[in-house]
């Protein structure tokens, strides 16, 4: 006959898998029942992660732990630790990703291509540098990769024993798939290949010390959209749409995918928000009106700035296509983002 106190002791220094802390250590076993006519044993387990592949293995095991211990048969319910234990073990794991605690992870989403979701990534690395933020940007839109022009990155990346060395530009650390490919050929990749893929990016580079990581997500919801909110548990997303209804409606989907992943939603950038005559500063709203207010009010967040279309001023000397000067309209819009992203994150 198996009694309680012998439950207990089997079971103590079993681990939460997705933890890996004892049950001991977790306080994970809430009610232990036993009916002795029947020597039927059963167990209420609290695990960081219910309701996963992980759970149905440990099921299993604790079965027949106790079968072998002498129970004729057992019954295991299971329930979910405070979200705070969750919470510790994914940041653990993202430290592990990049070799240190602390870094923020927001990626950059949208619903379509061509909606500006690299320049505003690529300009928002840049103001938060500006504002003293370490800042690394991972473009992770395998296909279609644009950061390393839009930055005039001409440079590649050095090794260091087997590390990565990122490539720096205005303050900001930058990989990109564009590093690895000859002559900008394209690349036909597949599932599992990208994932892996996207580990590197994050194992194989020897980061410095960030406060920031931006990544630049390919647009829609696929895989790799999927693979990243995965691989960061804890990162923030930040959508970016064009003012037209249209588009908003269609960003709203890479949203509701982050929402229903439980991924934090940072805030809605309106880009190509409006066109400002220099002439008579009067704004014309090209490309509709609403579409981030519509955005942000269906993923219950904020519209954190509008962007207009405009260019940056031309520069002689530092060749950047895609980055708005510090003093320029558009860098200052940049600037007043990223401090509120600051203050989010
Ligand atoms: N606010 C803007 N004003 C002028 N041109 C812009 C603006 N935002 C983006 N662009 C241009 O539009 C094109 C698409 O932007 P990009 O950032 O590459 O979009 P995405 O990454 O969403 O595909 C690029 O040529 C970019 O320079
Ligand atoms: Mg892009």
């Amino acid at each position: 006959m198996v009694t309680e106190e012998r439950v207990r002791e089997i079971l103590n220094p079993v681990k939460d898998p997705h933890i890996h802390k004892t049950f001991e250590e977790t306080g994970a076993i809430e009610n232990i029942k036993i009916k002795e006519d029947k020597n039927h044993v059963s167990v209420k387990i609290a695990l960081a992660n219910p309701n996963s592949g992980e759970q149905l293995q440990l099921q299993q095991e604790i079965v027949g732990m106790l079968k072998e211990e002498g129970a004729a048969t057992v019954g295991l319910r299971f329930t979910e630790l405070p979200e705070e234990y969750k919470q510790a073990a994914d940041q653990e794991s993202e430290a592990n990703l990049i070799g240190q605690k602390g870094t923020k992870f927001i990626s950059v989403a949208s619903g379509k291509g061509g909606v500006g979701k690299s320049t505003v990534t690529v300009n928002l690395a840049i103001a938060l540098a500006r504002l003293g933020k370490k800042v690394a940007i991972v473009d992770a839109d395998i296909y279609g990769f644009s950061v390393p022009d839009m930055m005039g990155i001409e440079n590649r990346p050095q090794l260091r024993g087997e590390k990565i060395i990122p490539v720096e530009r205005f303050g900001v650390q930058v990989i990109s798939m564009g590093f690895f490919v000859e002559d900008n050929s394209p690349i036909i990749w597949r599932g599992p290949m990208l994932g892996k893929m996207l580990t590197s990016f994050f194992k194989e580079v020897e980061w410095g010390d960030l406060d920031f990581l931006l990544l630049d997500l390919p647009p829609g919801t696929g895989d790799i959209a999927l693979d990243v909110q995965s691989l960061l548990p804890s990162s923030k997303q930040l959508i970016v749409t064009t003012p037209h209804p249209t588009a908003a409606f269609v960003a709203a989907r890479a949203g509701q995918m982050a929402l229903k992943n439980e991924h934090q939603i940072l805030g809605v950038i309106e880009n190509m928000a409006y066109f400002e005559s220099t002439l008579t500063g009067q704004k014309e709203y090209v490309f509709g009106e609403g579409g981030g207010d519509k955005l942000a009010e269906v993923l219950d967040t904020d519209v954190l700035g509008r962007i207009p279309l405009q260019q940056p001023y031309d520069e002689e000397d530092i060749f950047a296509p895609g980055i708005y000067q510090e003093d320029h309209p558009t860098g200052k819009i940049f600037l007043s983002i990223a401090n509120q992203m600051i203050k989010r994150a």
